[in-house]
């Protein structure tokens, strides 16, 4: 099959760590989880909630240790990216979440980079990296690591804002957002996933963010989703990943097609592909057949994430 070309814009580089590979890293850095197999972990993916989700997702980082891991684990992601359809990916990572287990970040970074260095000539895949700081961290850690990858020249793209989302408020993070516009950088955050249609609203003025991950929350609020229409505010919104966190119900009722017809500028991604049941393609397959999504909603779709991506204008209508 062929498919339109997409940008994936919403992507945690951990959360596309399959149970298999997961299995696999153990065993090589002989660390012990409580599962005996990959069904017996597999059959742990079932969330109540965003928090249970990050429980798990946190545990299973316990396998990642050395650069190899964090360059295999990139390199699957990319190879499976390809095949979806994905020809630009802006990739999330959480250095905090290595930090606070030990492992360095250079291991991170350096594991990271040499695989992104040579996608677009191993799977015709460009990219982009960025730093996702913890929102249920504090944000005095979060401006020391960002001081560090800018020390030592980190190939990243720009920052975002992830993690545990109500009760940490976009604005606990102003000083971190300042210093990363200071740096050039750009600048996304997650909120209105699980959190409320302020948070969206905070993201964009106190942050000043490009881009809001998930959203879906906005829609409590028909002042907001006036002025992110009047905007064209990017929304990158991962259906799977709503449903398998129940921040909405069934795919059948999911927002995402009333979001493209009340005029905003949303686009569909995968979030954590290994943990919600698929990746882009997935994703996309899943709308077609429980909300009857169209060609050209798919096609509007597939602009909206080229157009809101972090792209230079060449690059950007190369894929248009
Ligand atoms: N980290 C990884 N996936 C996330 C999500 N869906 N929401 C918030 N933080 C995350
Ligand atoms: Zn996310």
């Amino acid at each position: 099959m062929t498919h339109l070309p997409f940008a994936e814009l919403h992507l945690h580089l951990e959360g596309t760590l399959e149970p298999e590979l997961v299995m696999e890293l153990a065993r090589r850095n002989d660390v012990t989880l409580p599962y005996r197999d990959v069904e017996e972990l597999r059959a742990a993916y079932a969330f109540r909630d965003l928090q249970s989700f990050l429980d798990l997702y946190y545990a299973n980082m316990a396998v990642l240790r050395t650069r190899q891991d964090f360059a295999d684990m990139t390199a699957a992601y990319l190879a499976r990216a390809a095949t979806a359809g994905v020809r630009h990916a802006e990739i999330m990572f959480d250095p905090q979440a290595h930090l606070v287990r030990g492992v360095p970040l250079e291991v991170v970074v350096e594991g990271i980079a040499s695989v992104l260095a040579t996608s677009e000539d191993d799977h015709g895949v460009s990219t982009l990296l960025i730093a996702a700081f913890l929102r249920d961290r504090p944000e005095d850690e979060a401006l020391d690591v960002l001081d560090r990858l800018l020390a030592r020249g980190a190939p990243i793209a720009g920052i975002g804002l992830d993690s545990a989302e109500v009760g940490n408020p976009p604005a606990r993070f102003a000083r971190l957002f300042a210093r990363a516009r200071e740096a050039g950088l750009h600048l996304v955050a997650h909120a209105g996933e699980e959190g409320p249609a302020s948070y969206v609203t905070d993201a964009l003025d106190v942050l000043g963010v490009e881009r809001i991950d998930h959203g879906i929350r906005s829609l409590d609020d028909d002042a907001l989703v006036a002025r992110l229409v009047a905007e064209q505010v990017p929304m990158t919104v991962c259906p799977l990943s709503n449903v398998a966190l129940r921040a909405v119900d069934t795919l059948a009722d999911h927002p995402v097609v009333e979001m493209l017809e009340r005029g905003l500028n949303v686009s569909v991604h995968s979030d954590d592909p290994a943990y919600f049941g698929g990746y882009l393609d997935d994703n996309l397959d899943a709308l077609g057949s429980s909300l009857g999504l169209t060609r050209e909603q798919r096609i509007r779709l597939a602009e909206n994430s080229v157009r809101s991506s972090f792209l230079p204008a060449d690059r950007r209508e190369e894929l248009l």
